[in-house]
């Protein structure tokens, strides 16, 4: 089966064609697994247009996507599939309707099925699935077998930041969720704030480890929110102001030397690597989760990587941990594609008509 798929939910414009077939042994539920093959992918990142505001500006994002969708489209028009796939939540609305429209009128033309993809989906079923080892020329394969069930899913974002549990395959329990601000956006808030560039989650990083190869500079203490509130849930409103007043303390950003600031940079990235290890340990004591996986734009981030494999080497070692390519963490068609052909190939009908609409916060376990 072949798809095209669209995501538009926020700064990433993303086309993709990808095949995906069944394959024999691996998966428990139904004891089959997939291979997906990408054909083609197109992405455009908007993320230097939306710099100079700190963060994605909406409107911006729609205009943008109304521009790039078919500038990328023209290397897809020559192509057939079975069905197009588009994001319709969660996400911006205004920017996941410029997707949704453009594939509702590029079904109708082709007359092909129209089916609506969750967006946190994607990033769960893409970080779940493997490269094929046995053959390294074809680095286009992904493999998504052998996952033993129930998975957990720290899915971590700019816009989200959920523990998920699939208890079956497609079938979502949320155990733990940010009450306020997603932890990809307290990285851009609190890197604005030191005078970085959006997005600020991967200059944090850089920063970050520059800092603890020299272990010198101040030593700066930010508050773990939530820390021990019992649940699996999250908070980093508090983080934001605590950096905040933590740099107004010392007279602004502007008074502080470069050492200081990629101390400060530290101390943020260990705060929230403490808060996910966290929230993850209990979790997976919680559900007694035989698989970990982490998806999302955060889950780029080496340090917390590193961390998470070590909570999970060293304290759930009958848990298989699966980390997604760096590839794929970023949002992109690809997983959009993946997670569509998983479903259609296990049977589920995802067809949507004309009245497909946005759902800025559609759940995951909806
Ligand atoms: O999944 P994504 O591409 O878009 C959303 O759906 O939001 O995630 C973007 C977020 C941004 O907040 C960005 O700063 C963060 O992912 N991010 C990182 C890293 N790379 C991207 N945060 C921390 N460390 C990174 N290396
Ligand atoms: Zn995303």
């Amino acid at each position: 089966m072949k798809i095209l798929a669209i995501e538009t939910s926020c700064d990433e414009t993303g086309i993709a064609l990808v095949t995906g077939e069944k394959t024999p042994g691996g998966l428990p539920a139904g004891g089959q697994g997939f291979v997906f093959t990408t054909e083609k992918a197109a992405l455009f990142s908007q993320a230097l247009l939306h710099s100079p505001y700190g963060g994605v500006y909406p409107n911006l994002a729609k205009r943008e996507h109304l521009k790039n969708l078919p500038a990328l489209f023209e290397q897809f028009k020559d192509d057939s599939y079975d069905a197009i796939a588009v994001t319709h939540g969660p996400g911006l609305e205004p920017a996941l309707w410029t997707g949704i429209e453009f594939a509702k009128k590029l079904a109708a033309e082709r007359s092909v099925p129209l089916l609506a993809t969750n967006h946190m989906e994607g990033h769960l079923i893409s970080s779940l699935a493997q490269k094929e080892h046995s053959n390294i020329l074809q680095n286009d394969r992904m493999i998504l077998e052998e996952v033993k069930l129930p998975v957990l899913g720290l899915l971590i974002s700019g816009g989200h930041t959920e523990l998920v549990l699939m208890k079956d395959w497609f079938r979502y329990e949320v155990v733990g969720k940010t009450l306020d601000d997603a932890v990809g956006e307290a990285f851009d808030k609190v890197a604005r704030m030191l005078g970085l560039p959006y997005p600020g989650g991967p200059e944090i990083s850089k920063l970050a480890e520059q800092a603890r190869a020299t272990k010198d500079g101040p030593l700066w203490s930010l508050p773990r929110p939530m820390l021990n509130s019992g649940t699996c849930d999250f908070s980093f409103s508090g983080l934001k102001t605590a950096a905040l007043y933590a740099l107004r303390d010392r007279g602004g950003v502007q008074k502080l030397s470069s050492d200081e600031i990629a101390a400060f940079a530290a101390e943020l990235e260990d705060a929230i690597a403490d808060i996910m290890v966290s929230k993850t340990r209990k979790a997976l004591w919680d559900t007694g989760a035989q698989t970990f996986v982490i998806g999302g734009g955060v889950a780029a981030n080496r340090y917390l990587r590193e961390q998470l494999e070590a909570l999970v080497l060293e304290e759930f070692p009958d848990v298989e941990l699966r980390l997604p390519q760096l590839s794929i963490t970023g949002d992109n068609a690809i997983m959009i594609a993946q997670a569509a052909l998983a479903r259609a190939l296990s049977g589920l009908d995802d067809t949507a008509g004309p009245e497909l609409r946005a759902v800025g916060n559609l759940s995951i376990a909806s």
